[in-house]
């Protein structure tokens, strides 16, 4: 049987492949659990530090929750419509944003309806100057379903979300530079190597911090500042007597100096 999510190891850094490109990458139920069963993994493996998500194939990042499969959800009614489709993209998308280690998105292609949802729910997103974004759910007559509606007025603001949930049209890597749904765009030939990139410039960081850094991030955005503080202060609190905290701060007050510097 075809491995839906293939793993490859690059030191350690994870690159996980969306892999029906058959059907660009379509986000049927076995890809969306076995995706979940990989972050399960990757989670409990203090090897693997980060993880970079992409596209197999030429054409697409993914084209979204796979309609043929979900139709069949929703004409055996709401409750089922929402419980194997809604809740578990939903899902998704939400582990993905809460995941402890950094999750990159490199956008090799078409990125519409859940695959978009993917993009904007994960911490840092690389595109290549061939990908293409678009919210085509309202062509469908439905709303996005994996966090659609939520995730992107809080990325791009509430008006230039709305235009582009309630048109469908498809939009530009420049665009959805410009909106802060990726944090930058690259030739095509150069995207898994600018993922990695910045990948590895998370990764040289102790891994607790950069959790709590995700963490903290993640969740005060939904927050009053108020609460949000409290969650910052938690996180750090956290830290405190863990060695690589004692370390972080030891090495900082041993630095080489210039000669002659003191302070
Ligand atoms: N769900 C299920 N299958 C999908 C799919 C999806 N979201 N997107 C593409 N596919 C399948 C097609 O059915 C086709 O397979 P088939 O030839 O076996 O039928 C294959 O992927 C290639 O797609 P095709 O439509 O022929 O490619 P295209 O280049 O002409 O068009 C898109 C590309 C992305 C414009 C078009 O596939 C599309 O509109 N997809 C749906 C996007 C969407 O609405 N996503 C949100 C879902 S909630």
């Amino acid at each position: 049987m075809t491995e839906l999510i293939p793993i490859e190891l690059r030191d350690s850094i994870a690159l996980l492949t969306l892999n029906r490109p058959d059907k660009l990458n379509a986000l049927n139920y076995a890809l969306i659990d076995r995706l979940m069963q990989r972050l399960d993994a990757i989670e409990v493996d203090d090897a693997i530090r980060a993880v970079i998500l992409t596209g197999a194939g030429e054409q697409a990042f993914s084209a979204g929750a796979d309609i043929t499969e979900f139709s069949g959800s929703v004409a055996r009614g709401a409750d089922h419509a929402v419980r194997d489709f809604v809740r578990r993209g939903q899902t998704m998308t939400a582990r993905l944003e809460s995941f402890p280690k950094p999750v990159i998105a490199a956008v090799n292609g078409i990125a519409y309806g859940g695959g978009c949802e993917i993009t904007e729910a994960v911490h840092l997103a690389v595109a290549s100057e061939c990908a293409r974004f678009a919210k085509p759910e309202i062509k469908l007559a439905m709303p996005p379903t994996f966090g659609g509606t939520q995730r992107l007025p809080r990325l791009a603001g509430r008006k230039r979300a709305l235009e582009l949930l309630l048109t469908g049209e498809p939009f530009s890597p420049a665009h959805a530079l410009a909106i802060g749904l990726v944090n930058r765009v690259v030739p095509h030939g150069e995207l898994l190597n600018a993922a990695d990139a910045l990948a590895r410039q998370i990764i040289r960081h102790p891994p607790g911090a950069v959790a709590a850094v995700i963490n903290a991030a993640t969740r005060g955005l939904n927050l009053s500042i108020d609460e949000g503080l409290l969650v910052e202060r938690a996180q750090f609190a956290a830290l405190v007597g863990r060695e690589e905290l004692v370390r972080g701060l030891t090495d900082w007050r041993n630095r080489p100096r210039a000669v002659g510097q003191t302070g």
